[in-house]
């Protein structure tokens, strides 16, 4: 088992400074770093395997096919997903929101139907769902939140109808940490005869996530939000609901055969994956999982549970602040306002102290509208910071409030 200052050690980017001091990173909701592991894994590529994958009868092209489908199945472990041709890469959370909305949307939504998202959506789960609606006619339900940023699970019961094709919905919010009851919100849909699409992006680098426990139809997630790197995404989707989706994009890779009268679709995964894909990505996230799996969720868990309570009870000693989501189940994510005082200040005096935050609506303009508020300062952490850091936050808080009000 490794010390913490050990699990630092792996992430090169944590000994530099920021404004003449070391860095405190806390935006790893934004997103998170990169161990040596990933980036060696990148480069390992580039430097030895580089070329293209799933076409060349070259030794470079097998090893990098080897090498990307490793990392397909090494997700599909890591999700437990029941086969590796259910994991479909694409170039973020948001790509694979697009891929089914637009597969899903084109095949299955007509006219009067009805698609249910909650009131803490990012946009990335908010825009496509509205851009296919308006195109079909379709009808956007939303499921609404309490003041201390829960859903309320007796108002989707009555939102879902036997019009309801699909429900989008977040695991955990991004700008509140609220962790919802995925599983009972799947449950319900399913009773209802409704497809679930699970966004996963805040969620799968702070807990296990089971295909086989949850029962989520698509759950979509970021490999740079899980230590990998950016332009990365997957597409979890049941066996059965992939094939019966058409493709999204239409280029190599993903046909059978073509001729000028007709295409004929490849098989899963490869229908989903028109084009050269992000190969170095694919394996980076394959060393990303290789990482978390060393280090193992018992201890990041604790970690950031640890974080998230001390950083709370400082955070509440503060005059005037107030912590935006207070949900009884949260991830390691505080938004917090500061009464007379915009968020962009502090978080550009946090800066000059070598604090990295975000300030703003976070993609979620609907729910700082719910709060009436136009953004919050949030911290998010992971299992790599510190008590020490947070102390650090909190005196730099203080001495931005200070030079602030
Ligand atoms: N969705 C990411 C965030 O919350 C970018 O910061």
């Amino acid at each position: 088992m490794k010390t913490l200052k050990e699990i630092r050690n792996d992430f090169p980017i944590l000994s530099r400074e920021v404004n003449g001091k070391p860095l405190v990173y806390l935006d790893n909701g934004a997103t998170t770093q990169k161990p040596q592991i990933v980036i060696d894994a990148i480069s390992k590529y580039y430097d030895n395997e580089n070329s293209n994958i799933h076409r060349g009868v070259h030794l470079l092209s097998q090893e990098a096919t080897t090498a990307y489908e490793e990392a397909r199945v090494k997700i599909q472990q890591f999700i437990n997903a029941k086969h590796s041709h259910e994991v479909i890469f694409t170039s973020g959370t948001t790509g694979s929101i697009n891929l089914i909305s637009s597969s899903f949307g084109k095949k299955h939504i007509q006219k009067g139907d009805e698609i249910i998202i909650t009131a803490m959506e990012h946009h990335s789960n908010i825009v496509p769902w509205q851009m296919l609606c308006e195109e079909k006619e379709a009808i956007l339900k939303v499921i609404p939140i309490n003041k201390k940023g829960e859903l309320i699970v007796e108002e989707f019961k009555k939102l879902i109808t036997e019009k309801t094709k699909l429900v989008s919905f977040t695991h955990t919010s991004n700008s509140l940490g609220t962790i919802n009851p995925t599983e009972e919100i799947i449950k319900i849909a399913h009773a209802n005869n409704a497809l679930v699409l699970v966004d996963g992006a805040q969620a799968i680098g702070h807990d296990r996530v089971d295909m086989q426990k949850l029962d989520a139809d698509f759950f979509v997630f970021s490999g740079h939000k899980l230590f990998g790197p950016t332009g990365t995404g997957i597409l979890f989707g049941k066996e059965e609901l992939l094939n019966d989706l058409p493709p999204y994009q239409g280029g190599g890779d993903m046909i059978k055969t073509v001729t000028f009268e007709k295409t004929t679709y490849n098989e899963l995964p490869h229908k989903f994956e028109a084009g050269t894909p992000n190969i170095a990505g694919g394996i980076g996230i394959g060393a990303a999982i290789d990482y978390v799996n060393s280090i193992g969720f018992e201890f990041i868990k604790k970690q950031e549970k640890e974080l998230l309570h001390y950083a709370t009870q400082e955070l509440r000693k503060i005059n005037g602040l107030k912590i935006i989501g207070e949900a009884e189940h949260k991830t390691s994510v505080i938004s917090f306002v500061v009464d007379g005082v915009h968020p962009f200040d502090i978080g550009v005096i946090l800066d000059k102290l070598g604090i990295a935050i975000r300030t703003g609506h976070h993609c979620t303009q609907p729910l700082m509208d719910f709060f009436e508020i136009p953004g919050t300062a949030r911290a998010s952490f992971s299992f790599y910071n510190t008590k020490e850091e947070v102390d650090i936050l909190i005196s730099g808080l203080n001495r931005a409030l200070g030079m602030l009000l």
